[in-house]
């Protein structure tokens, strides 16, 4: 399952839309040489070690143990530390930025994670969260009355599957100022990308059937998936 993660997220990181994504992401955050950073639910650590590059004191955190050893072994030389975004270790206004990618659906308490970042980010410190809104994933299909069922419940299955849409206002809420939103349509024409999402969507009675016409539409080169990304920022 880690594995199968893993993997799509390489992937998508290799997109020219993902690595765009990331640079619009370090713009936002606004941080400058040597500022702290904190990348929450940093997974293999590809952030972090874009940020160190660029000269940030940045530093990653996520509460999986094969993360957080894998991001060490891939970037030796950056920091990493396991835990969740609910409880840092963090000194209270310690941090100019943090970040969260692909991360708040997936989080036990993000109210609770968004408070934590208000608390440890210093007064004009920038936050970054951005990520895919779930119900917002499309498929391509002969039959779209399947897809958005087999789709429904893969997003049923998410802890936070809207939070996306939601996560302007709970930047507002948590008490940042200056919150800004911007949007863009991931679109998939190969279904490599979305490989581990089809599969958890096909874990269904009709699922198999659905999945081989997919890979089938692949196969044929007419495959094609979209998710939109909502990205909101804003200053403690
Ligand atoms: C889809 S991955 C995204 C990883 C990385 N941010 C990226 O863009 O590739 C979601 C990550 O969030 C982490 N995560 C899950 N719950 C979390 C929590 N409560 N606090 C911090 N990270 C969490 C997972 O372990 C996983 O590494």
């Amino acid at each position: 399952m880690v594995n199968d993660l893993i993997h799509a997220l390489d992937r998508l990181d290799a997109m020219p839309e993902a690595v765009d994504l990331r640079r619009r992401s370090y713009e936002l955050l606004g941080a400058g040489a040597g500022e702290a950073v904190l990348d929450v639910g940093c997974g293999a650590g590809l952030a972090v070690a874009e940020l160190a590059a660029l000269g940030v004191a940045a530093e990653g955190l996520d509460p999986s143990p094969e993360m957080i050893g894998l991001a060490r072994r891939r970037y030796p030389g950056a920091e990493f530390h396991l835990g969740p975004a609910e409880a840092l270790l963090h000194a209270d206004g310690s941090l100019r930025g943090y970040r969260a990618d692909k991360v708040l659906h997936a989080m036990t308490d993000p109210v609770a994670a968004l408070a934590e970042a208000a608390r440890v980010l210093a007064p004009g410190g920038r936050i970054v969260v951005l990520g895919q809104d779930w119900g917002g994933i499309a498929v391509d299909s002969d039959d779209p009355a399947l897809t958005r069922r087999l789709l429904a419940a893969l997003a049923e299955g998410i802890p936070h599957p809207m939070i996306a849409r939601s996560s302007r206002n709970l930047l507002l809420d948590a008490g940042f100022r200056d919150v800004e939103v911007e949007g863009r349509l991931a679109v998939f024409t190969e279904a490599g990308v979305m490989m581990h999402l089809l599969r958890r969507a096909s874990n269904d009675a009709d699922g198999a059937s659905w999945l081989a016409d997919q890979l089938d539409r692949d196969e044929r080169g007419r495959f094609f998936g979209m998710a939109p990304v909502v990205i909101a920022s804003g200053t403690r």
